[in-house]
Parts: C-alpha cells; sequence; structure tokens
C-alpha cells in the first residue's frame, strides 16, 4: 500500500494518524521520516550504513566541535568523512561562538554537506570545554545569534536539534523554537528531557506537543522511542512529522524497518532470518574494522557486540569469547564461528523474539 495520496500529496495511515504533508528538506522529500540520532562513539559511517540499510530515512553524523582547530585529530578527521552510502550528508555541530559555527558550516557545506545540524540538544561541555550543545538553551539571546550566523552562512538547509528547555523549571523549548523557526531553521528535532534531565527519568512529550503546536516548521520526536507501537504512541500524542530513534537502535538497526512497516501497513515486519542477522552482524564488524583500522576497530566492534549479544540468548556466551579477542583476524573468526554453530539457535531467537 502506498503511504501517499499521489493527488492529495498526503498520508493515509492504517492507525488512523492525522494526514501530514510531505515536507522538503534540501533536495529531499521526507514523508513521516524516521532518523538514526547522532550519537557520539556510535554514529559512525559503519553504523550509519547499516542503519539506512535497515530503513532509516536519515542519518545524522556525530557531532563536530565548530572549532576547527580541533579537526585535526584522528577522531574529528573520521567524522568528517564523506559516503553516498550514509544517505544525505547531514552535519552536526556543536559550540558556542557564532562565528566559529558559521565558519564550520560553510566549511562542511564546501566538502559536500546536504544539511547542517546544530547541536542544542546533547551535554557537549564535556567534549567542548565549555557550555555549548543543550547548556546553550539558557541563553535565548546567544542561540539566536548562532542560528543567525549559520543560516546566513550557507545556502543549504539548517537544522536544529534541542531539549524540552534548559531545565525542569525552565522548559523554554518553545521559546527557542519559535526563535528558530524566526531565524530560518527547516526542521526541529526535540528530545523530550530537559538538560538538567540529561538521561534520568521518563521522556515527557507534552512539551514536543507544544512545540510542535507553535511552529509551522516540521517537528521530529525523540526519546526513548523502542518499539514499533512506542513510536506510534508518540506520533500520535506529539502530532510530530517524524522520529528520531536513538540507543534502540544499537545492536537492532532493524527496528527502523520494524517501525515503518507497522507505522505504514498497521502490521509487524517479517523478522530478520537467522542469517540475515549474523550476516548483518558480521558485515557491520567488517565494515568496522575497515574504517577504524586495527587498534581502534577492535575497541568499537567490542562495542557492538556487547549490544548485538543482548539480543541473543546464548548471546552472552559469543560476547565473553568476542571481548577477549584483540585483533581484528580473531574477531572475525569468532563471528564466522558463531555463525556456523548457532545458524539453528539464532533461527528459533528470531522467531521468537518478532512474533
Ligand atoms: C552515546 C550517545 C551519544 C550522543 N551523542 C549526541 C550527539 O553527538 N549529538 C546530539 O545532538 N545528541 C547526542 N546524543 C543524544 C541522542 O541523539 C538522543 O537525543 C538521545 O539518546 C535520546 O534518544 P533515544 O532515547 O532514542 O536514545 C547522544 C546520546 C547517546 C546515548
Amino acid at each position: 500500500m502506498s503511504a501517499t495520496d499521489q493527488a492529495s500529496g498526503h498520508l493515509h495511515n492504517p492507525h488512523g494518524l492525522p494526514d501530514i504533508k510531505p515536507f522538503r528538506l534540501g533536495k529531499h522529500v521526507l514523508e513521516r521520516p524516521i532518523l538514526l540520532a547522532p550519537m557520539v562513539g556510535v554514529s559512525d559511517v559503519p553504523f550509519r550504513e547499516v542503519c539506512l540499510q535497515q530503513g532509516a530515512t536519515l542519518t545524522i553524523a556525530e557531532m563536530l566541535p565548530a572549532d576547527t582547530a580541533m579537526w585535526k585529530s584522528e577522531k574529528n578527521r573520521l567524522r568528517l568523512r564523506r559516503t553516498a552510502a550514509c544517505g544525505p550528508e547531514i552535519v552536526q555541530i556543536a559550540g558556542f561562538d557564532p562565528s566559529m559555527m558559521a565558519e564550520a558550516a560553510r566549511l562542511n557545506a564546501d566538502m559536500g554537506a546536504e544539511v547542517i545540524d546544530i547541536n542544542m540538544g546533547c551535554p557537549a561541555k564535556k567534549v567542548l570545554k565549555k557550555a555549548a550543545g543543550s547548556a546553550l538553551m539558557r541563553d535565548p539571546e546567544l542561540v539566536e545569534q548562532i542560528l543567525r550566523a549559520v543560516v546566513q552562512a550557507v545556502d543549504i538547509p539548517v537544522t536544529l536539534k534541542m531539549r524540552t528547555g534548559w531545565c525542569r523549571a525552565q522548559k523554554n523549548g518553545v521559546d527557542i523554537a519559535r526563535i528558530a523557526e524566526d531565524c530560518g531553521i527547516r526542521m526541529i528535532s526535540v528530545h523530550g528531557r530537559t538538560r538538567e534531565c540529561r538521561f534520568v527519568g521518563e521522556v515527557e512529550y507534552d512539551t514536543i506537543a507544544a512545540i510542535k503546536q507553535s511552529i509551522g516548521i516540521p517537528v521530529i520526536a525523540n526519546g526513548d522511542i523502542d518499539s514499533p507501537e512506542k513510536a506510534l504512541q508518540v506520533l500520535r500524542h506529539t502530532g510530530a512529522d517524524g522520529l528520531m530513534i536513538g540507543r534502540a537502535a544499537q545492536g537492532k538497526p532493524w527496528i527502523f524497518r520494524e517501525i515503518r512497516q507497522y507505522l505504514e501497513h498497521g502490521d509487524h515486519a517479517r523478522p530478520p532470518s537467522a542469517s540475515e542477522i549474523s550476516i548483518l552482524m558480521q558485515d557491520h564488524i567488517c565494515a568496522l574494522h575497515a574504517f577504524y583500522g586495527d587498534f581502534r576497530g577492535t575497541l568499537f566492534a567490542r562495542k557492538h557486540i556487547d549490544w548485538y549479544s543482548k539480543a541473543l540468548p546464548g548471546g552472552e556466551l559469543l560476547k565473553s569469547e568476542f571481548m577477549q579477542a584483540d585483533c581484528v583476524t580473531d574477531q572475525q573468526d569468532i563471528l564466522q564461528n558463531w555463525h556456523r554453530e548457532h545458524l539453528s539457535l539464532l533461527t528459533v531467537v528470531a522467531a521468537q523474539t518478532h512474533q
């Protein structure tokens, strides 16, 4: 079933979600997009590729500091890599100085970025040693200066990622969203927690709904969306134009396909087969090895196997064996052996997980 009525350009949803108009972001027309959230140390090129293959509409790269002097580090050099396999190149920048942010945006646009996303969503202070990221929400005047400077600096769309406010007592998400729209921001993603809450406590979606009601640009809802049912519930509650998924995609990138199927067709997606899960895992780990090289590749691979193994009964066994391997070849051998030896077990698991 096509989710779009060609004549009206509106979506018709099997769950009775209200029709929404597809919207444009640069050259891309988006219909209830499901985005991979930017996550430092996670949303690298290999993971973005996997998520795109598994149904993510867009993937946002890990945040890049606006201070170009920091781009020479190995870590940031890799974050600057471009590849078409990640989909439209959305570069997230984090900083506190309007002219630095504008310059970083301009340079990234020159290097092929299709969208610049501004980080006011995560506690970037740790990285930048100064109040940036969500801490900026405490200072609406500075927010406005940054947004205006960046929007004026580039002729590609600029988007904003933010939280519901600075703290529970000062939930100024609606004010910041209005400022953003006024400055020419083209889409806002909102994590339903304040900066003060960090990742603790329940996400609240009322403020996201209030933001959606207050502005005319597309709003993407984010925070604790971990199943197709939750995705539907959040869309209903917020009226958002799309969703953003972060931690729930770790070790389960096919969640994008599951959510898409449920939202668009009203039923559950075919579960990934035993070999699909195992091959996906192997391909992902090989891509990490190729991207980061031996030393860092081995470390990053451990992190992802830790997540993948949680979804697999007997995964503990795989994990403990894998964590002891300290070179790329050993890690790949372990995965190949696991694939051979546990294929029948994986088949049962896949069937159970996706009933
Ligand atoms: C490990 C990790 C790294 C993150 N890095 C960023 C980042 O670079 N930029 C950003 O705006 N948000 C960052 N976030 C926040 C996520 O994008 C997202 O808003 C948050 O995890 C809530 O979504 P979720 O509940 O679906 O995970 C990060 C979150 C995590 C867990």
